[in-house]
């Protein structure tokens, strides 16, 4: 990602021990950063800390002629791309609606002409109170963007939504803000993670899939504006910012949830791996072991027939009425890649594969990283080498982009 100038407000909660932090996982973001806090901000995280992390003086007081000497107000609020209110108080989001500029922060949150995001963080009762439900609502309307707050266990000792979001969430909010817009207006479907198919009570057939390929994929084309679904066999990570989410646990789950999104997607990203055959006669109950050994069978093999399972990729190619949605496909093979790859792309239809060798160690499943091939209808392959699953998801959707533009 390009870095952005990033001005880091950081006002008077107690939240305001994670603005490090914040600062931190910014930086690591690439951006530059330029950090200045509210007098009561200071009461609870050194500026010390931020200015050695932001390498950059931070300010407090707006009547201070040595300050303003260094780095004037309006000079901040111009330099910024993109303010960040974090945490956000009760307070300083009323001064915010209000129009106020009383101290240095809000002074350059009034003068600045970037756009605004803010992560409130307060006390459950601050928070649900009718006038910082009022002054959220006017300051939405104006166009500022909120994160979170998270709901928990609250530092006051109550419990429910006024905890600041996780620094990491709110790098990736901001990324969204940031993206580029190339996908604007455009609907998204990807499909992530292995489905399980029930054998009885307790068991699944399942797969390795870890789903990362597709939450990444499902990140970056929400980073690129587009409205995405993720269509999600189980797995255990978080929802990526700006993207929304529906679980599925079987085969035939993902196939009803994939038609019904996929009406009206005009690109749909076939990531997760759908098992082929599920078992044919799933047992309600558990099957107990037992009930082999009362057969003096104790090492009789428990005999499963499976069925074969629809092949939702195939269908979605065959299904669409115009060439209108444009369809991804994934495979994963563990020998003869390429040829494998040709054959699957030939059967299936789909407008790009994308195909990833399953027997190397460094990459595929589980993994952070995969080296992958792009084969497209028209015979080319692209090999594109092992990199981070982000990295791949921006290279795979950049290929996406310029098929289309071709197309149209
Ligand atoms: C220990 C302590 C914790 C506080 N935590 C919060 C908080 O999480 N959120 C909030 O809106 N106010 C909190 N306050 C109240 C603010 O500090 C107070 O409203 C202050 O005027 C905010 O100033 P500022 O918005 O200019 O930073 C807290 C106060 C104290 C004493």
């Amino acid at each position: 990602m390009n870095g952005s100038r990033i001005l880091l407000v950081v006002s008077g909660g107690i939240a305001a021990y994670k603005a490090p932090e914040l600062l931190r996982a910014l930086r690591r973001a690439g951006h530059s950063v330029r950090c200045v806090m509210t007098e009561a901000a200071r009461a609870f995280v050194a500026p010390l800390v931020l200015q050695t992390l932001s390498g950059s003086p931070v300010r407090s007081a707006l009547l201070d002629t040595s300050e303003e000497g260094q780095i004037g107000h309006i000079e901040l609020a111009e330099w910024a791309e993109q303010v960040l209110v974090a945490p956000a108080t009760a307070s300083f989001l009323a001064r915010m609606a209000n129009g106020l500029a009383d101290d240095l922060p809000s002074t350059v949150l009034l003068a600045t002409r970037a756009p605004v995001l803010v992560a409130p963080a307060m006390n459950l009762n601050m928070w649900e109170h009718p006038a910082t439900r009022a002054n959220l609502t006017t300051l939405r309307a104006r166009g500022v963007e909120v994160v979170g707050p998270d709901e928990g266990e609250l530092a006051c000792g109550f419990e429910g939504p006024g905890r600041m979001s996780a620094p990491e969430a709110i790098v990736a909010h901001l990324a969204l803000l940031l993206g580029p817009s190339s996908l604007a207006g455009e609907r998204v479907v990807v499909t992530a993670g292995g489905t399980r198919e029930p054998l009885d009570a307790v068991r699944v057939l399942g797969n390795r899939s870890s789903g990362k390929m597709g939450y990444a994929l499902a990140a970056e084309a929400a980073r690129r504006g587009a409205t995405v679904r993720l269509i999600s066999a189980p797995t255990s990570l978080p929802t990526p910012a700006g993207v929304e989410r529906e679980d599925v646990e079987t085969a035939l789950e993902m196939r009803a949830a994939v038609h019904a999104a996929a009406a009206d997607a005009s690109i749909v990203l076939m990531c997760a791996a759908v098992a082929d055959f599920r078992p044919a006669n799933p047992v309600a109950r558990k099957i107990k072991k037992e009930k082999l050994d009362s057969q003096d069978e104790l090492d009789a093999p428990l005999d499963i027939t499976l069925q074969r399972n629809p092949d939702i990729l195939a269908e979605l190619c065959r299904e669409r009425s115009s060439s209108a949605r444009f369809v991804v496909g994934f495979a994963a093979e563990s020998h003869d890649l390429l040829a494998a790859a040709r054959r699957k792309l030939a059967r299936k239809g789909c407008d790009l594969l994308v195909a990833n060798d399953i027997s190397r160690r460094d990459a595929g499943f589980d993994s952070d990283d995969n080296a992958v091939l792009l084969l497209t209808p028209d015979g080319e392959v692209d090999a594109l080498p092992l990199l981070p699953k982000p990295v791949l998801a921006a290279r795979i959707l950049d290929r996406v982009e310029k098929m289309r533009g071709a197309r149209a």
